[in-house]
């Protein structure tokens, strides 16, 4: 079965847009296995929209643009299954792409087999030019029952933005992650905005089929396709801290060929990336300060008894975020503290008895990983 715990990858969307190749393609498996994404966790190398020619050909099939992808889609799938990795590609409900290509609407069977022909392991499904008179859970439903019936492990990946009530019929309907935000920008005002709009979500995510908050933007610094003005290394910081902590699929959107040493730290935190694939994937409640909404705690439930607690200043100004412990379940009288480790710092910290609290500069977090311990 897959999509037991949010998946982990790499999409052409965020910096390469419409620019894509396989050369990019082919260099950014290689840059998996050479940078250590791989061994991290990250896995699937997704196609976003732009990888098609204009039109089907006579028999109805999605073609490649040879100009992009002259070997074609097969070979470039063995590929990079030949370095262990799964190959993701890109359509759309409606009877366009976002972008303007062939959509699968009215062809959702037929494209289906098409992918498993070429060995896809992944395929993201958008929204745009949507018939009218069709609900959109039909449309989902249909490319669900397409793929769970086209011989492979296909893991869908719902795209309508949260868009009609989407949280109610996702899971249902066969979707293993399904985008609950619209599109995300490189810039700390939409990584902001993004996180925001997920609070008291939680209920909807969980094994199989994850809220996903869309791509990462970590290491853009303002360059690509989604730019927007960039953000610092903290900024990217506590923004995956947030995508880890929520549950949401890591889908690496930066240009991952050239990565600093604080990009790749920040991607490849061991510690970070086990809170988020923590196989019991219960998403993250937050408690809000007694008066400040930007000072948000984030605590995630792990399966080994333990707890994630994040720690988070989302407003442009300096601010301490305390957590009482009360407020998680551990009263005073239980005689019990928490062993925090600091997961950016990978120390421990100390054993707290009634709570904790920190100084926090703008856009900052401190995230832990919480035992139980007598105290
Ligand atoms: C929509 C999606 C994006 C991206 C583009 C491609 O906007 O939300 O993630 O796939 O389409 O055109």
């Amino acid at each position: 079965m897959i999509g037991k715990t949010p998946p982990m990858g790499w999409n052409t969307w965020n910096t390469f847009g419409w620019n894509i190749d396989e050369r990019l393609v082919r260099e950014a498996a290689d840059a998996f296995v050479d940078t250590g994404l791989k061994e991290a966790g990250y896995e699937y190398i997704v196609i976003d929209d732009c990888w098609a020619r204009k039109e089907r050909d006579q028999s109805g099939r999605l073609v490649p643009d040879e100009n992009k992808f002259p070997g074609g889609m097969k070979a470039l799938a063995d590929y990079i299954h030949s370095k262990g990795l799964k190959f993701g590609i890109y359509s759309c409900a409606g009877v366009q792409t976002c972008a303007g290509y062939p959509g699968s609407f009215e062809h959702e069977f037929i494209d289906a087999e098409t992918f498993a022909s070429w060995g896809v392991d992944y395929l993201k499904y958008d929204y745009c030019y949507k018939p009218d008179g069709v609900p959109g859970h039909i449309l989902y439903k249909r490319m669900a029952m397409a793929l769970r019936n086209c011989g492979r492990d296909i893991l869908f990946s719902a795209c309508n933005w949260g868009n009609d009530e989407a949280e109610k019929w996702m899971r249902a309907s066969g979707a293993h992650i399904w985008r609950s935000t619209g599109d995300i920008q490189d810039s700390w005002a939409s990584i902001k905005q993004l996180a925001l709009s997920q609070l008291n979500k939680e209920c909807y995510s969980g094994p199989y089929c994850y809220n996903d908050v869309d791509m990462l933007v970590v290491g853009m610094y303002g360059k690509g396709n989604v730019a927007h003005g960039g953000c610092t290394d903290e900024e990217y910081r506590t923004h995956f801290s947030l995508w880890c902590l929520m549950d949401s699929p890591l889908m690496i959107g930066c240009d991952i060929r050239n990565m600093n040493q604080a990009m790749k730290e920040i991607l490849t935190n061991k510690e970070m990336i086990e809170i988020n694939q923590d196989p019991e994937g219960r998403q993250a409640y937050t408690i809000k300060h007694w008066n400040d909404p930007d000072l948000l705690i984030y605590v995630k439930l792990l399966s080994d008894g333990s707890y994630a607690f994040g720690f988070f200043n989302m407003s442009d100004k300096e601010g301490e975020a305390a957590l009482h412990f009360w407020d998680v379940g551990l009263p005073a009288s239980a005689g019990y503290g928490f062993l925090l480790r600091d997961v950016w710092q990978h120390e421990d910290i100390g054993v707290f008895k009634e709570g904790y609290k920190c100084r926090l500069k703008p856009h900052a977090c401190r995230v832990f990983r919480a035992r139980l311990v007598k105290a």
